[in-house]
């Protein structure tokens, strides 16, 4: 593999060319707000509404099921925020984990020197390096003042621990989810008695103080992580890395984002972070530009080497075929639940005329879409098929969910639950008191068939089951 990524940043479009598209529909039908908006919000954080929670368990479950449900060689585990202060400490992250960062004089606002015009094409060596600011004259973005040198600015949040707040007591909220793994290999192993190559799984928050976050959900300061550690033997690291990182950049496309939106791009060995021997991002065409979606990492044996070492603790694994011991190897499978979620919600938008009209559909994976079916009724004026509607969406929401809204006019309905990406609309008619039939509309060819009450759930349900991958 070349450091060259596998698609020119300027030969493919953005599913939408405004991010505000996206930004927009997420307030105005309730997948994402702006943390503690009513006080004026809080820089990076968003909150999560009656849609986009859907989304994001959808996508979090889509991920599970590929990476644990799916497998006989990979377990799950659900460890701590907090974790023992030393963990970061011998992980590398207090030393290492920091953007280099520079001070205006004047204004005292600090930037991240990737970001400022001039420098975004510097190596790590280069931004940091002392002369840097000086060299290519660069100057503060908002006042045009002086700038300071560059110097390193560490990235993990502090809190404290107990009644005394002082640096006895400082505990950080992790910044990856992978440690909780290292940390307990040795009790996952032991318990669940698997053998080399295996991997642990985990979904949870992770917490940056990122210097410039923003793009929307992109980059936050609370977001969460959906990780996998394998463990595997030294000499078959490299070939375990890439069989990963083809089957994660092939899980977004069988979820539905299209293939031509993403491509890997290798690290070069001046961007690799301080654990890692080899690293490629998955990238996704973002209305942005090319952005990481997830990285795929071989970290060697840094993370469990060194908390032996530093523990005390043997955490060697002791292969029964060769009667060998030998710390495992570790491939890193990294994703961001929320970058992923975003990433689901941009590539489904359509736009597209229907009879001189704008139709504006979400064409998600019916899996990932927030509601799978709504029932609708074409009279609501007419208690019995509003009687029948009820009954119909109480019998659904039993195995999925299903709503139930009468609240406008049939096309209207129609095009609200579009927006939203349900994959289909049930509606009742005055025919169907007499024939027991209701029709089932299809969200993305918007045909219709007229299929018997009773067949609705089974119907619906084998679609779903039908389009897992
Ligand atoms: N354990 C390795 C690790 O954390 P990373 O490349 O720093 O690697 C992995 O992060 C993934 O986590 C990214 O590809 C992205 O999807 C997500 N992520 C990282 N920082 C994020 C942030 N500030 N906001 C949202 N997602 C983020």
């Amino acid at each position: 593999m070349t450091h060259t990524p596998t698609i020119p940043d300027e030969d493919v479009a953005p599913a939408v060319a405004n991010l505000e598209t996206i930004v927009s529909l997420s307030k105005r039908r309730g997948f994402i707000f702006p943390s503690s908006e009513i006080y004026g919000g809080i820089n990076a954080v968003w909150d999560y509404g009656p849609l986009g929670v859907e989304l994001k368990n959808n996508v979090k479950r889509a991920w599970w099921r590929t990476m644990v449900q799916l497998r006989d060689d990979i377990v799950g585990l659900d460890a701590g925020i907090l974790m023992a202060p030393q963990v970061w400490v011998t992980s590398g992250h207090v030393a290492e984990f920091s953007d280099p960062l520079v001070e205006c004089l004047t204004d005292h606002r600090r930037f991240r020197v990737d970001e400022l015009p001039g420098a975004e094409d510097l190596s790590p060596s280069e931004l940091l390096d002392p002369t840097v600011v000086e060299r290519l004259g660069l100057k503060c973005p908002v006042d045009g003042g002086p700038l300071s040198p560059p110097r390193r600015f560490n990235l993990m949040l502090k809190t404290f621990l107990g009644p005394v707040e002082n640096d006895a007591a400082v505990a950080y909220l992790r910044p990856e989810t992978a440690q909780g793994i290292y940390v307990n290999f040795r009790n996952v192993r032991e318990t669940s008695r698997k053998k080399i190559p295996f991997g642990i799984a985990q979904i949870g928050k992770a917490f940056r103080n990122e210097i410039s976050p923003g793009n929307f959900v992109f980059r936050m300061r609370e977001f969460e992580q959906m990780e996998m550690q394998y463990f595997v033997r030294p000499e078959t690291a490299a070939g375990h890395f890439e069989e990963w990182l083809a089957r994660r950049r092939d899980w977004y496309e069988a979820w539905g984002v299209a293939g031509g939106r993403l491509r890997t791009r290798e690290h070069r060995p001046d961007e690799l972070a301080h654990y890692a021997k080899k690293a490629v991002d998955v990238e996704y065409r973002f209305p942005f530009g090319w952005k990481e979606l997830e990285g795929v990492h071989n970290r060697g044996d840094w993370d469990l080497g060194r908390h032996q070492e530093a523990s005390g603790q043997n955490l060697e694994y002791f292969d029964p075929a060769t009667e060998e011991h030998f710390i495992p190897w570790i491939v890193e499978t990294s994703a961001g639940a929320d970058r992923a979620t975003f990433t689901f919600l941009i590539d489904a938008y359509r736009e597209e005329e229907v009879r001189g009209e704008t139709r504006v559909s979400l064409a998600l994976h019916p899996e990932l879409a927030p509601y799978k079916v709504a029932v609708l009724p074409l009279l609501k004026k007419r208690p019995e098929i509003v009687e029948l509607c009820q009954r119909l969406v109480a019998d659904l929401r039993r195995d999925t969910m299903a709503v139930y809204d009468d609240t406008a006019s049939i096309g209207k309905l129609y095009r609200r639950q579009d927006e939203i990406g349900t994959p289909w609309c049930v509606t009742v008619d005055v025919e169907s008191l007499e024939d027991g039939a209701v029709t089932v509309r299809d969200r993305d060819s918007m045909t219709q068939e007229r299929i018997p009450l009773e067949g609705v759930k089974v119907a619906i349900l084998d679609r779903l089951a039908a389009a897992r991958p």
